[in-house]
């Protein structure tokens, strides 16, 4: 600072007319590259946010696997990273053109203001003859060293931050091979006739077995729930229905035909599911359920959200099925979250559907809800229901109880009741807590 104080102070008493000139300068010059800098910042905090949008795009697909593939809408989501991709491309790119503008834009402004101190200091030695040859290029040395700082503290104040190395991870989750593929050839089904019938099936997630030896026929028509204890296996039974696993042995098959013999897109279009976990993506109500039906009406939406016994929460929100409902649809309640799974599920309008009953403890109100929404969907349909609420598959035409894998009692509310073994402990315990 005491140089420059020093440095201004000689070049004012060598020539006021010069240094008065320089002093205007530096601000306007100084003030254009600002007005760059500050274009950039905005473009780089949009960026910013563009890449967060990106992220828990991310995020929530991965977690969400489930329903994208179970909607067959993989193209879909496909669609949202491009579009997303893009505008970042797009924003990065007018961000580096900025960029690479602003040094040599500044540089340039650097050689105007020299050009014209010479142009202006030349007239004044050599034909005004005010200015002594001399001082003038002691004069030029002086201003080019003011002009160098200003110059880089122009410089300094970009900047954009990459998040190369968390991109690179997310690749290799994108790209990691997926072994559950239809076969050459599969068979493309598109009706269900008859039954779905599983056939001594063992499977195991990793070692310890989780289905053992287990058989289990379901009838077009019938609502079939399965009940146990958590990590008897319910979940799993849904996850091998959909083939997001294959079983280690046994059969599954729909009207007869193995489900890995069927093309794996014709499988899950038959199936609507209700994961146990709301899976819901940050995007509007009507975005969430048309999932399973991507060219769906808004009335059509409507009709689904009333059969969920959702419309009227939905009715009252400010922009009714066009409402955010935010990350992981945060922004509901967990009933209201289950019930636009449902209606997500009833949109679609399969065959069969597997509900997986979420076990987070709905008060006895939202609960109350969900029911009928669940009973509304389960008309004319085949259902497979995991309740955890046995109040909920009273009028199940049958109902499996399961315990580690396996099947331990099967029959009709009543029979069971009678029966007085598994599940009359369970219903009782229940009617206790409750
Ligand atoms: N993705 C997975 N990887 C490894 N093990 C798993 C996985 N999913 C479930 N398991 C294990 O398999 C067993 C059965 O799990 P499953 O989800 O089918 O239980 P569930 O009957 O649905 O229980 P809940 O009533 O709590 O939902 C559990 O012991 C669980 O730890
Ligand atoms: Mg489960």
């Amino acid at each position: 600072p005491l140089t420059i104080i020093f440095t201004i102070a000689t070049m004012l008493i060598i020539s006021p007319q010069l240094t008065l000139f320089v002093f205007i300068f530096i601000p306007v010059s100084g003030y254009i590259i600002s007005l760059i800098g500050k274009q950039l910042k905005k473009q780089s905090s949009k960026a910013q946010q563009e890449q967060g949008t990106f992220l828990s795009t991310i995020e929530e697909t991965i977690g969400g696997l489930k329903v994208v593939k179970g909607y067959n809408s993989e193209n879909y989501f496909n669609t949202v990273f491009q579009n997303s991709t893009e505008r970042f491309f797009k924003l990065s790119n007018s961000i580096g053109n900025r960029q690479n503008l602003a040094s040599p834009a500044s540089e340039f402004m650097g050689i105007t203001v020299i050009a014209i101190l010479l142009w202006y200091g030349g007239q004044m030695v050599l034909i005004d003859k005010t200015l002594d040859g001399a001082k003038f290029i002691a004069y030029m040395g002086l201003a080019y060293n003011i002009l160098t700082p200003a110059k880089a503290i122009s410089k300094a104040s970009y900047g954009v931050k990459r998040g190369n190395a968390a991109a690179e991870r997310v690749l290799e989750i994108l790209e990691q091979e997926n072994p559950i593929v239809s076969k050459e050839n599969a068979i493309e089904k598109t009706t269900f006739d008859n039954n779905i019938s599983i056939q001594n099936i063992n499977f195991k997630y990793e070692n310890e077995t989780v289905l053992k030896d287990f058989s289990l026929q379901i009838n077009k028509g019938q609502t079939v729930a399965l009940v146990g204890q958590s990590g008897s296996g319910k979940s799993t039974i849904a996850n091998l229905l959909t083939r997001f696993y294959d079983v280690n042995d046994g059969t599954i098959s729909i009207d007869g035909i193995n489900i890995k013999d069927m093309n794996l897109q014709s499988l899950r279009s038959l199936m609507g599911l209700v994961t146990q976990d709301s899976i819901l993506f940050n995007d509007t109500i009507k975005a969430n359920i048309a999932l399973g039906k991507l060219d769906a009406t808004d009335d059509e939406i409507i009709e689904a959200l009333k059969i969920a016994n959702a419309f009227e929460f939905v009715n009252e929100l400010p922009l009714g099925i066009y409402t955010n409902i935010g990350d992981s649809g945060n922004k509901l309640s967990g009933g209201q979250k289950q019930r636009l799974s449902i209606a997500r599920a009833v949109l679609k309008n399969p065959p069969i559907m597997i509900l997986d009953e979420a076990t987070s403890a709905l008060d006895t109100e939202s609960e109350k809800f969900v029911q009928i929404a669940l009973e509304n969907m389960m008309q004319n349909r085949t259902s497979i229901v995991i309740a955890h609420r046995l109040s909920t598959i009273q009028k199940a035409d049958v109902i499996v109880v399961m315990q580690k894998g396996k099947i331990v009692e099967q029959g009709t509310h009543d029979e069971l009741i009678a029966h007085n073994g598994t599940y009359n402990k369970l219903v009782t315990m229940q009617s206790f807590e409750s």
